[in-house]
Parts: C-alpha cells; sequence; structure tokens
C-alpha cells in the first residue's frame, strides 16, 4: 500500500488576518495540481477564512495548533474539538515541544487531549523528539519511545490508526538552521515504524504517514524526502512563505 505522503505549515504566532489570508490564498492557488496532502495549520482566528478558502482543493486541509482535552465549560482562553470541526478543521497538532516546554504539557495531558481528538474524529499531528543532551547522551530512541507510548499509543486503538500522522521533530533543529542528516532522520524513522509494528501490526506500521520537522527548506526536503521512511514534513519557518512552502511540498510530490 502507498503511504500518504503529506506537508504540513505549522505557522505558530505568526501572521495576522491580513497576512495570514494572502497566504493561504497564494498556497491554494499553487498545490491544486500537486498529488501531495497539504495541511495548513494557521493560528485559530484564520481557522474560518482558511476553511473557506479550500475548501475546493482536494489535497488541502486545515489544522489546529492546539485544542483542550474538555468537550466544553470554564476554560477561559481555549477552543474544544467540536469548535474546531465546526469551522472545518480536519487535524490537530499535539504534543509539539513548544507546548511541551513552554505550556508544560506533559505525557498525561498530551495522552488526554490524543483521546479526545480521536474521539471526536479529527485526525492528530502527533509530534515527538529528543533535545540535544539526549541526542548526544546516545537516548534519542528512549526518548521518542517513550513520549509516543505515554502520549499516542496509550490513547491510539489500531482502528483508528488512519487518523494519526507521526511527526519525528528533534528539539535541537527547530528553528536552528541545523537539520537533522537525511541518515539521522531515517533511522529515526524507521525506529517509530517498528514501534507502531509492534503495538500496531505490520500493516499499520506499513500504512502510517511519518514526517519530520525541524528546519525542512526547500534546498534540503528532497533529500530528507527521498529516504524510505520519510514520508513528508511539517515545516515551520519556511510555511510562512508561499514560494518556500510550495517547493517543499513539490520536493514530497
Ligand atoms: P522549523 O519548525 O521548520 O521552523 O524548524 C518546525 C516545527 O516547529 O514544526
Amino acid at each position: 500500500m502507498e503511504r500518504q505522503k503529506i506537508v504540513a505549515g505549522n505557522w505558530k504566532m505568526n501572521m495576522d488576518f491580513q497576512s495570514g489570508r494572502l497566504l493561504i490564498q497564494a498556497i491554494r492557488d499553487k498545490v491544486g495540481p500537486l498529488e501531495c496532502k497539504v495541511v495548513i495549520c494557521p493560528p485559530s482566528i484564520l481557522l474560518k477564512t482558511g476553511s473557506n478558502l479550500i475548501k475546493d482543493v482536494h489535497n488541502l486541509a486545515l489544522g489546529s495548533q492546539n485544542v483542550h482535552q474538555e468537550p466544553k465549560g470554564a476554560f477561559t482562553g481555549e477552543l474544544s474539538t467540536q469548535m474546531l470541526k465546526s469551522v472545518g478543521v480536519e487535524y490537530v497538532i499535539l504534543g509539539h515541544s513548544e507546548r511541551r516546554a513552554y505550556f508544560h504539557e506533559d505525557d498525561t495531558l498530551l495522552a488526554a487531549k490524543t483521546k479526545a481528538v480521536l474521539d471526536s474524529g479529527l485526525k492528530a499531528i502527533f509530534c515527538c523528539g529528543e533535545k540535544l543532551d539526549a541526542r548526544e547522551a546516545g537516548n534519542h530512541f528512549k526518548v521518542v519511545e517513550s513520549q509516543l507510548k505515554a502520549g499516542l499509543f496509550s490513547s491510539m486503538s489500531t482502528a483508528i490508526l488512519s487518523k494519526v500522522v507521526i511527526a519525528y521533530e528533534p528539539v535541537w533543529a527547530i528553528g536552528t538552521g541545523k537539520t537533522a542528516s537525511p541518515g539521522q532522520a531515517q533511522e529515526m524513522h524507521a525506529y517509530i515504524r517498528k514501534l507502531v509494528a509492534k503495538e500496531y501490526g505490520d500493516d499499520a506500521a506499513a500504512a502510517i504517514t511519518i514526517l519530520y520537522g525541524g528546519s525542512c527548506k526547500p534546498n534540503n526536503a528532497r533529500e530528507l524526502f527521498s529516504q524510505p521512511d520519510v514520508d513528508g514534513g511539517l515545516i515551520g519557518g519556511a510555511s510562512l512563505k508561499a514560494d518556500d512552502f510550495v517547493a517543499i511540498i513539490e520536493a514530497a510530490h
């Protein structure tokens, strides 16, 4: 079975309503003819407009950068899965290292968020990745394994595996201009696929999309994406320029 290639853009806290709208339009106008699935994850103020702008483009989808684990209630400032669905969101990024670090999202919270997302019918882009000290100490496989087991596998049944995308994002590569080498990415992606095989079987492992993230740019995307277990990318900085983002999508095409 051919795995789905995906390139997702994580805008983080960048762009305002006007500039973001123009960027979504520019991306939309260029990706229609490409086969690769593209997920745009803008700030939440752009989700409703974004879903209107992309509704006729078959390979474009919208993602949220966050969600609350409870269905509703007194959680000032938060958004629920139902709210996201009501404006046409399809994907939610979970476990991003910035949310783990700055918003103290731990494995227990992430397991609850994963469960809320998958129960609601939304799809999860679940991020994992080690910090530099863990890589230097040779603990990177252990860190990624424990993040996946605690935050994702604990809430995921085989039946909903098709709703999950895993993103490997070494923290030392995010926003630093330092990319994992294609060999380092491939080695970790193959390891993650083996973990999925152990929990859910070989077919599930062969079918799951695993993205690479961390300073992925037009000049390194093709080599990263040509690795057998790298099925696309989660792109931060380079997703804010239409031409760069489209060049990366073309590299996955
Ligand atoms: P970057 O970010 O491409 O700017 O390194 C990736 C991410 O944080 O998802």
